[in-house]
């Protein structure tokens, strides 16, 4: 586990576009956190970064929104808090995706068993005494598991 602090949304916004650099297809990011603690803020730096888009719009009612990459590739911004029933799952194509695209996952505890083995997880959790403060918790598993040094 790694852990980054981020001091107000300019910080985690360009954590995001740092992290960017290290993404390419088939690379899944699940961002965890309460309700407003950042998760879309950070998938908006990734956007940005690689796809040329400022102010990506939040997937709350769309459940994914997708982005053309420069190399021909896509990006998955996906928000799953909406997700009742992993049929739902299927449906959206997100499987594929998770092999091809890079993705972003906000609320992937929807996923259940359908969890890719490679990913990385960012979790965001507020800071006490600081209303802009938040640490981002990095965890690797499969593939990220030694990638997460370079970070
Ligand atoms: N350090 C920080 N990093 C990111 N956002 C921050 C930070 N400090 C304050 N904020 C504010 O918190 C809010 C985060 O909103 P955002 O939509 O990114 O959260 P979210 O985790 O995606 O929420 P949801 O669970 O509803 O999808 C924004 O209003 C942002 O300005
Ligand atoms: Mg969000």
């Amino acid at each position: 586990m790694r852990s980054v602090r981020l001091e107000n949304p300019a910080a985690t916004y360009s954590f995001a576009q740092r992290l960017a650099a290290h993404l390419g297809a088939a690379d899944v990011i699940l961002l965890t956190g309460d309700l407003g603690t950042g998760k879309t803020t950070l998938a908006r730096g990734v956007i940005s970064a690689l796809c040329g888009v400022d102010d990506a719009p939040s997937p709350t009612y769309t459940i994914v929104q997708t982005y053309d990459l420069p190399d021909g590739g896509e990006l998955w911004h996906a928000d799953l808090y909406r997700i009742e029933d992993a049929s739902e799952l299927e449906e959206l194509g997100l499987e594929d995706a998770f092999d091809m695209a890079v993705c972003l996952v906000e609320w992937p505890d929807r996923l259940g068993e359908h969890l890719p083995p490679d990913r990385l997880e960012i979790r965001l959790e507020t800071l006490e005494g600081s209303p802009t403060g938040r640490e981002a918790r990095l965890t690797g598993f499969g593939r990220w598991e030694t990638r997460i040094d370079d970070i």
